[in-house]
């Protein structure tokens, strides 16, 4: 069958076999499906959707199209955490500690920051040192020495995917839920694993707004993983306002730190010990009441952050950083910005924070960007606090030539204060597995 017969079935909302599905994009890859016909086929797919086949065979053409990657010598269940992006969420650095403090090994593959979203490789090389570049072997002999690694990719994993995403992102078709599921499900499946745990985001932050797209996101990407045969399971959480209070590399890695040791913000913490629950509970099948005791225990007794200094050894980063946070990398500048109202703070709207950040050395616009690992912002007041006039409600970080005044104008701007006091819902919104 031609491509364009392909393009045609689906803009009839057709259903495509397995076959049709591999061969296109075996032939995109390839070259001999061009981008015009991708284009044309993207947009017949955001229209007419997918059902669970046809996406679990276009996550299969993406695995297929590059290498996997083989951990099977890690000894113990391989449990890995996900989260489709969010703004200041420091949650692997705390996450990785408390697993393999707790006895499961940790080894992951991890990504960099585009855009709003900061990735975890890039705040680990905020600690002076830190080396991010492990080949396969030094991944899985760390994790089965010390019970944890975390590095980039080395291997070429789902090539299709990186194909399609760049032309998504240039024909309006990102924000489809059998594209985004796939992606995401074809790049954590060709890595092997046993367990993985979804963090699903919901609102402003986040590609999902709305709980009713981010559950049917959820459920599509469940099915996949259980389809082939990984232990899924997924949570929605709130991206509404940043999480925690850091946003920007340093800043995130002593959030972090701060979060090991027992005195992390409130929803960052509840998010981790969530997190770090479920997994563990998926690995074990222990009560979910007596894991939940355990891992609190693990960030207050020290050794979460015991952990963490010992992988941050093993990757030749700077244990006295870590120890001494004032030691990380600093930006030359700061700005305090003041309430300028009284009352109650209603929104503080993740993406355009990120977006501030960003634009302030802490994240990239393209992928050849130099970060400041010193830049960020660093929220004082969070959702449902009480401010009045000439209270601090953030301190922002840049170094050189940036605008600190515009930037704290900006941030000033995208603060909602209401004058009632506002309620802040729960993190934790909705859990889908298996069974849903
Ligand atoms: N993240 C991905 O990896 N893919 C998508 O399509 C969306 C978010
Ligand atoms: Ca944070």
């Amino acid at each position: 069958m031609s491509v364009l017969e392909v393009i045609e079935k689906k803009k009839h909302g057709l259903t495509l076999t397995d076959r049709e599905i591999a061969d296109t994009i075996d032939a995109y890859v390839r070259g001999d499906v061009k981008d015009y016909q991708m284009s044309a086929l993207l947009m017949a797919i955001y229209f007419s959707g997918m059902n669970l086949d046809e996406i679990n065979a276009l996550t299969k053409a993406m695995i297929d199209s590059g290498d996997t990657v083989d951990l099977s010598s890690i000894r113990g269940v391989i449990v890995d955490k996900h989260s489709t992006g969010g703004v200041g969420d420091t949650t692997t650095l705390i996450l990785g500690p408390i697993l393999s403090a707790y006895g499961l090994p940790f080894g992951k593959m991890s990504g960099r920051g585009l855009g709003h979203t900061g990735g975890t490789l890039d705040k680990l090389e905020a600690i002076p040192g830190f080396n991010v570049d492990l080949s396969m072997k030094e991944i899985v002999r760390s994790t089965n020495d010390i019970g944890m690694a975390v590095a980039g990719q080395t291997s070429n994993i789902t090539p299709a995917d990186k194909k399609l995403y760049a032309l998504r992102d240039a024909t309006a078709t990102v924000d489809s839920i059998p594209l985004i599921a796939s992606s995401i499900m074809s790049k954590k499946l060709a890595i092997h694993g046993h367990c993985l745990l979804l963090d699903v985001k919901v609102g402003d932050g986040a590609f999902m707004k709305d709980k009713k797209s981010a559950l049917e996101l959820a459920k599509t990407m469940v099915g996949i993983g259980e389809s082939f045969g990984r232990k899924t399971v997924a949570m929605l959480t709130r991206m509404e306002q940043p999480l925690g209070r850091a946003v920007g590399n340093s800043l995130e890695v002593k959030e972090a730190i701060d979060t090991l040791c027992g005195n992390g913000p409130d929803d960052l913490t509840e998010l981790c010990v969530a997190l770090a629950t479920k997994l563990i509970a998926m690995a074990k099948g222990d009560e979910d009441a007596d894991i939940e005791r355990k891992v609190r225990e693990l960030l207050q007794n020290g050794e979460a952050f015991e952990q963490f200094k010992r992988f941050v050894k093993n990757q030749g980063g700077d244990v006295a950083a870590v120890e001494d946070p004032s030691l990380l990398p600093s930006a030359d500048q700061s700005i305090e910005v003041y309430s300028e109202k009284e009352g109650y703070i209603s929104a503080i709207p993740a993406h355009e924070v990120g977006i501030l950040a960003r634009d302030l050395g802490a994240g990239r616009v393209t992928m050849d960007d130099v970060l400041d690992m010193g830049a960020g912002v660093y929220l004082h007041k969070k959702c449902g606090d009480a401010v009045g006039r000439g209270d601090r409600l953030a301190t922002l970080y840049g170094s050189g030539a940036r605008d600190m005044e515009a930037a704290r104008r900006r941030y000033l701007d995208m603060v909602a204060v209401a004058n009632e006091p506002v309620e802040v819902k729960p993190l934790i919104i909705d859990e889908v597995d298996h069974g849903f």
